[in-house]
C-alpha cells in the first residue's frame, strides 16, 4: 500500500518483533516462541495491506469517491470511510445494517464488496431504502454482522419534518433518542460483531457541543469500546462560502474550527 503512514507502521512492527521477539511478545502478554508469532503477525499485516486497509487512526481520504450514494445529499458521508469499516469488520456474504442510510452510500459500498445490506431511514430517498425509525427496526434479534451508522450532527442539517428525526429535536431529546437507538442496534447485532458510528461536533451560539464525546458515553452503556479513527474533513461548502466570517466568529469565541469527524467502533459482547 502506498500510504506512507502504513509503511511507518509496518516498519515499526517489523523492528519490534525482529529486534527482540520473545521479550516484546512477553511484555505484550502474548505467547513465547517469537518466530511463529512474528510470521503470523506479518502475514496478517500483509493481508490488511492487500485489502488496502488503513493501518493508522488518522484517515485523510481527500475528495469523495464518485458512484456511491450521492454527493449532493446534504450530510452524505465519504464512501471511503464506509469501505474501510466494511472491509475490516465483515466478510463477503455478511448481512450489514445501515439504519440511517441517507443517500445510500453504505448500500452501494456493500454491493461493491458483495455484502448484503439492510438499509433503513426515517425519510427514505431511494426505493431500496425502507422507511423505519432506527429505534424500532423490523428485524429479528442477532440478525446482522455489522452496523454502520452516520449520525446527524444533531440539527446541523434538518433532514425531515418527522417527529422522531434526530435532526428535528432538542439536544436533550437527541441524547435520549440515541439511547433508544443504540439499545435497538444492540438487539439486532450478532454477539461479537461490531458497530461503527461516524459523528462530528457542532458549534452553536459560540459554544462547542461535544456530540462525539456524548455519543461515546451513550454507546458504552450498550457495547464494549474497541477503537476509533479521526477522519479529516474537507471544508463544507457553506463554510468555504462564508470563509473569514466563520473564522472570525470562531476567533471571537476563542474556538478552533472543527476539521474532523470521529469514527467510533464498539463491539457487542
Ligand atoms: C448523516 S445522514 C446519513 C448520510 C448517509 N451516510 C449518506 O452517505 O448519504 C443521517 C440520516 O439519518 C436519518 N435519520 C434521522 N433520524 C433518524 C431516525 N430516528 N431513524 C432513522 N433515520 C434517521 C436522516 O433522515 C438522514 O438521512
Amino acid at each position: 500500500m502506498n500510504n506512507p503512514d502504513n509503511l511507518d507502521v509496518q516498519k515499526q512492527l517489523e523492528q519490534e518483533i525482529t529486534e527482540d521477539p520473545p521479550r516484546v511478545l512477553e511484555k505484550r502478554g502474548k505467547t513465547k516462541g517469537g518466530m511463529i508469532n512474528k510470521h503470523a503477525k506479518l502475514q496478517n499485516l500483509a493481508q490488511q495491506e492487500d485489502k488496502d486497509l488503513e493501518l493508522t487512526s488518522i484517515w485523510n481520504f481527500g475528495t469523495r469517491e464518485k458512484g456511491f450514494g450521492s454527493h449532493v445529499f446534504h450530510g452524505n458521508c465519504i464512501p471511503q470511510v464506509v469501505r474501510q469499516c466494511v472491509l475490516r469488520y465483515s466478510k463477503e456474504g455478511d448481512v450489514i445494517l445501515d439504519s440511517m442510510s441517507g443517500s445510500g452510500t453504505t448500500l452501494d459500498i456493500c454491493k461493491e464488496l458483495e455484502r448484503k445490506c439492510l438499509a433503513f431511514d426515517i425519510n427514505p430517498v431511494r426505493p431500496d431504502i425502507r422507511k423505519a425509525d432506527s429505534s424500532c427496526l423490523p428485524l429479528s434479534n442477532n440478525r446482522v454482522s455489522l452496523i454502520f451508522i452516520h449520525l446527524p450532527y444533531w440539527n446541523m442539517v434538518r433532514y425531515s419534518e418527522e417527529k422522531e428525526d434526530l435532526s428535528n429535536m432538542s439536544l436533550d431529546r437527541f441524547y435520549a433518542k440515541l439511547h433508544a437507538i443504540f439499545a435497538e442496534q444492540k438487539r439486532v447485532l450478532k454477539p461479537g460483531s461490531h458497530i461503527c458510528v461516524l459523528i462530528g461536533d457542532k458549534i452553536k451560539e459560540g459554544k462547542s457541543i461535544p456530540l462525539t464525546f456524548e455519543t461515546y458515553n451513550i454507546m458504552k452503556n450498550y457495547f464494549t469500546y474497541k477503537d476509533y479513527a479521526v477522519k479529516i474533513t474537507k471544508n463544507a461548502t457553506s463554510v468555504v462560502n462564508k470563509g473569514r466570517v466563520v473564522l472570525a466568529e470562531l476567533a471571537w469565541n476563542n474556538l478552533l474550527k472543527p476539521s474532523h469527524d470521529v469514527l467510533l467502533v464498539f463491539q457487542k459482547d
